[in-house]
């Protein structure tokens, strides 16, 4: 395709036109130029391709797909190849769907265990995020299809997600949430970027020129296309300026004219216009030319692969290599002739997927409990408690507890119900149903053995966790979650899953304590760059399991670890033997730690991973980077990186609690393999200056604004009024004006029968969705922006403006319907 000579035939209408979705998935083909329409589709872990009724919601109907694990799942393998290898698998399936672009990999941090959409999410630690993310992003595009690597930036809870304000300071910003993004444009050139419903700093997303323009093109070189976020945009002009390419969903009748206006007004130059409309046409160039057959990457054979069969074998692989096992006291794996009581209702229908846009219909779903049947394990069942609130009976518990003292062993699957995490919402607390943790220690008390296996998308407090013999963690393992459980339990894959997040003991024990989500809609990143595992070790304190622990069948002895210099880098080197009597897979990680740094910061960070398969006995060598990214901090006041002069240790590690061989490392100013190396007395002052003791001496939930606002560059803005309203007021705001209170009765009233329809929790995530959503994103829904300018203006008690504003508008559309009548 010839992008300039088909951006050069247009006229400026029609690039401007381009840069609005067609419809809720496509953007707008122009045939006479040769362009056709890009359809795109969620991700992020298999595809929702909707060819009937289209929502952002994961609430209509979408082509059956395979259901590969999520990523707070898919994380834990730590397997670089294998996320590569679903990511192609995705792209293999959008393109015989038709889709061009698949919305995700998401690689927002984990700020705090509550966020109702971790599960959609790799890691608290940015590396790993980055490394995953870059690989599945090169699995996707692969085939030919274009991935979305979403949400930039800074998007970290659900609560108020498309108003919130993300107040975070630049080392924070730098070091942990931009650095996932950044490693997979400079790593894997994703063809487009989703930018984030909230706002940075006071900016949103979609319209911020420092990071769309400056930092995303500018510094990290990326040549995709922005997308943003489905309704994210506010200020189309402003969007456009900053670098948004293509506002989603369409279509937005608006949006041309808006922006031929600003171009006519001198508002906003022609020139930005143009460049996104040649974005826009790259973006379907790159998609369509990749996937005609003349480039071979899409044969007729090719076509032909059983893609549903290979991808089903890869879901099942992937979950088993996945799963992590927290605790084991040798009660697994199982001897095939124990006779096993299987109870909880997961074990028959699971939890294996999240909610929201990322909800698949999977082509197939399997279960524990036929998979353990299949395999002529002699299992009871009993149901335990409810699927839908985790909720048990007297009743449910005897049968468990009679059914488990009757086995050899007994295996509760149990973990967290749809309702209590979503897209949409956050988890108010960590805990899971009271009903499940009641059966499990009833059942742990009964039975000769017990094993628990955790299905979730996210840490829970687990606090029967010394009193049970075995704990698996399967996560939301996709639609081969049971036969990878049934290979795990019985012992034909040994679990080699390391955890991607730390899981505290209690939810008192995160940085954040209790304060999460951020209420006010100003979401302060108060802990600064110490969130996940940087905080746990800076505190002291003791996590349940620490993050990169998880346990085998077998056990792995490390030797010496010797720091080499290969093609020009640093690499750690180090032998890992299996010890065991069965064949394992052993993820080795290697930890930074800074001594005496001048600028607080972490006690250690990950800076490289590799894993080995080994027999029992055998032995090999693991080779472990040491790259600039892993040893630089951001320089606020020079806005630059630095690798300060010192003294550092390298850790060769099973857990990052789990040491088993330590390098000194003395770095000197001056040029080194991990690039130039500065004395601490040439960081800037801002950097230098002294900070609130609070990030010295560091406790749960201690962080406040004042500490907050000792950080360098940090300038906190102050609390948002809710009047007078604007087009960025919510739903729930509209409560403060007596007109928005009389018509929040009448859409109550309205809306009441069809959402008793609604199954319960979806019907928590709309609520909450409608109460945090804008006023200006009625516009995805048909309503006209002068329709919301009109009830703006009303809820701000100028009624007769705001009338005739509405009015006006629809009789305006009356006349140009009726005209087009007359032509046709
Ligand atoms: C989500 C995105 C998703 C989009 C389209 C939004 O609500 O935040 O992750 O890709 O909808 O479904």
């Amino acid at each position: 395709m010839d992008v300039d000579g088909i951006v050069a035939t247009m006229t400026p209408h029609e690039r401007a036109s381009l840069l609005a979705g067609a419809s809720h998935w496509s953007t707008v083909a122009f045939p006479e130029h040769g362009l056709p329409a890009v359809e795109m589709s969620d991700g992020p872990h298999g595809l929702r391709h909707q060819t009937g009724a289209a929502d952002h919601l994961g609430i209509n109907a979408s082509d059956p797909a395979v259901c590969y694990p999520t990523a707070s799942a898919l994380a834990c393998s730590f397997d670089v190849e294998l996320v590569e290898e679903v990511g192609r698998a995705i792209g293999e399936e959008a393109r015989d769907q038709g889709v061009h672009v698949v919305l995700g990999p998401g690689v927002n941090m984990k700020r705090s265990p509550l966020c109702g959409r971790n599960f959609e999410y790799f890691s608290e630690d940015p590396l790993l995020a980055g490394e995953l993310g870059a690989a599945m992003v090169r699995g996707i595009q692969g085939t030919g299809v274009a991935a979305c690597v979403k949400h930039f930036a800074a998007n970290n809870q659900e609560h108020a997600r498309q108003v919130s304000n993300s107040v975070v300071d630049e080392r924070a910003l730098r070091e942990v949430y931009l650095a996932p993004f950044e490693h997979i444009v400079r790593r894997s050139a994703p063809w487009s970027v989703m930018t984030a419903y909230n706002r940075l700093n006071g900016t949103y997303c979609s319209e911020h020129p420092w990071l769309l323009h400056d930092v995303l093109r500018g510094e990290w070189g990326f040549d995709g296309v922005c997308i943003s976020d489905w309704g994210a945009v506010s200020d189309v002009t402003a969007s456009v300026a900053a670098g948004l390419d293509l506002c989603m969903p369409g279509p937005r009748d608006d949006y041309a004219a808006t922006l031929e206006e600003a171009v006519a007004e001198g508002r906003l130059p022609q020139e930005s216009v143009d460049a996104a409309a040649m974005r826009v046409v790259r973006l379907a160039a790159r998609v369509h030319d990749a996937a005609s057959p003349a480039n071979g990457r899409s044969s007729a054979a090719e076509q032909a692969l059983p893609a549903v069969a290979s991808g089903l074998e890869l879901a099942r692989r992937a979950a088993a290599r996945s799963a992590v096992l927290l605790e084991n006291d040798g009660t697994l794996p199982l001897a095939p002739s124990a006779r096993i009581a299987l109870i909880g209702e997961f074990a028959v229908e699971p939890r294996y997927q999240g909610a929201g846009s990322s909800k698949i219909n999977p082509v197939a779903l399997d279960n524990l409990y036929n998979e353990l049947n299949d395999r002529g394990c002699a299992v009871s069942y009993a149901r335990g408690y409810d699927r839908a609130s985790g909720a048990t009976s007297s009743e449910l518990v005897r049968e468990a507890v009679e059914t488990a003292a009757a086995s050899d062993v007994a295996v509760v699957v149990a973990g967290l119900p749809d309702c209590f995490e979503s897209e949409g919402f956050d988890r108010k607390l960590m805990v899971m149903p009271r009903g499940m943790n009641e059966l499990i220690e009833r059942v742990a008390a009964a039975a000769p053995r017990c094993v628990v296996v955790l299905q979730g998308g996210a840490p829970m407090e687990l606090p029967w966790r010394h009193r049970v013999d075995a704990i698996l963690l399967a996560y939301l393992a996709g639609c081969r979650g049971g036969a990878a459980l049934a290979d795990l339990l019985l012992g034909a894959v040994s679990p080699s899953g390391k955890l991607a997040e730390t899981w505290p003991a209690r939810l008192e024990d995160t940085p954040l304590g209790a304060a999460f989500p951020d209420f006010d809609n100003e979401v302060r990143y108060r802990e600064s760059v110490l969130s996940g595992y940087r905080f746990y070790d800076a505190a002291g304190v003791e996590p349940a399991y620490p993050f990169g622990h998880g346990l085998s069948y077998s056990s792995f002895a490390y030797g010496d670890a010797e720091l080499v210099e290969a093609d020009g880098a640093w690499q750690v080197v180090c032998r890992v033997r299996n010890t065991g009597d069965c064949p394992a897979r052993d993820v080795v990680q290697l930890y930074v730690a800074a001594q005496d740094s001048p600028v607080y910061r972490e006690r250690q960070r990950l800076a490289s991973f590799a894993s080995v398969e080994l027999a029992a006995g055998e032995a090999a060598t693991v080779r472990l980077p040491v790259e600039r990214e892993a040893l630089r901090v951001w320089d606020a006041g020079a806005g630059a990186w630095r690798v300060l002069a010192g003294r550092y240790e390298l850790r060769v590690a099973s857990s990052s609690r789990d040491v088993r061989a330590c390098i000194r490392l003395d770095l000197v100013a001056g040029p080194s393999l991990a690039g130039d190396v500065v004395a601490p007395a040439e960081l800037s002052a801002e950097m230098l200056a002294p900070v609130d003791d609070a990030y010295i001496h560091l406790r749960p939930g201690a962080f406040d604004d004042e500490a907050f606002a000792s950080l360098p560059g940090l300038v906190l803005p102050p609390r948002r009024q809710v009047t007078p309203f604007t087009i960025d007021s919510t739903v729930a705001d509209m409560n403060a004006s007596p007109f928005g209170r009389l018509a929040l009765r009448l859409i109550d009233r309205v809306m009441r029968k069809p959402m008793a329809e609604v199954e319960g929790q979806t019907r928590e995530m709309i609520s909450e969705i409608v109460a945090d959503m804008p006023l200006r994103s009625l516009t995805s829904s048909g309503v006209s922006m002068r329709t919301v300018e009109g009830l703006v203006f009303m809820l701000n008690g100028c009624y007769l403006r705001g009338l005739r504003r509405i009015v006006a508008f629809w009789l305006k559309a009356r006349r140009e319907l009726a005209a087009q009548r007359f032509r046709s």
